[in-house]
């Protein structure tokens, strides 16, 4: 969904997983408490794989598993994260259950399958939308435009 404040728009290769590596080092140089990543794109789009760079990026050497039946694995790194994949969500109760709210409060919030709750995520979320173009795997990336500045030294499209 894109937002008024969507003023930072720019399409990246990810040719291999350094290039993810790459991108989820500079994501998570511009995470603090309150931002929100929404990992968009098909089953094997490389979402949970990005989370994971982006985790690491953070410090975090255990494994990153995927929460695909969890629905959140949280991390105690600085900011804090909680790592969302809500493919198997089934309602909003079980949504508020999840405490998305109070992750955000706390920390920041990687959110893969967010059409599964789009009134979750605050308006200010980074968008990442990953798949294949021209037989290219890619990410298009929108969201405020303080995050150009994260990403700028990234090779884009
Ligand atoms: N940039 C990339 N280059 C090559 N393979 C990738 C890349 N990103 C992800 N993959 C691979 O694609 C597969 C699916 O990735 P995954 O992150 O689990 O997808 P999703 O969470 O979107 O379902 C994994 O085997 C992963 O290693
Ligand atoms: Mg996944």
């Amino acid at each position: 969904m894109a937002q008024i404040s969507d003023t930072f728009r720019k399409e990246f290769p990810l040719p291999d997983l350094a290039a993810t590596a790459r991108l989820g080092k500079a994501i998570a140089g511009g995470l603090g408490v309150g931002d929100a990543v929404a990992l968009w794109g098909d089953l094997g789009a490389g979402k949970t794989t990005l989370a994971r760079a982006i985790l690491q990026a953070l410090g975090v050497t255990e494994d990153v598993p995927s929460p695909t039946f969890t629905l959140v694995q949280s991390y105690d790194t600085a900011p804090p994260v909680a790592h969302y994949d809500l493919y198997r969500l089934k309602n909003a109760r079980e949504m508020a259950e999840l405490g998305l709210e109070d992750a955000l409060d706390q920390g920041a919030v990687l959110v893969e399958w967010p059409e599964r709750a789009p009134e979750a995520l605050p308006p200010e979320a980074l968008h990442v939308r990953l798949g294949i173009a021209e037989g290219v795997r890619r990410a298009r990336v929108t969201g405020p435009a303080r995050w150009a500045k994260e990403l700028k030294n990234l090779i884009h499209v």
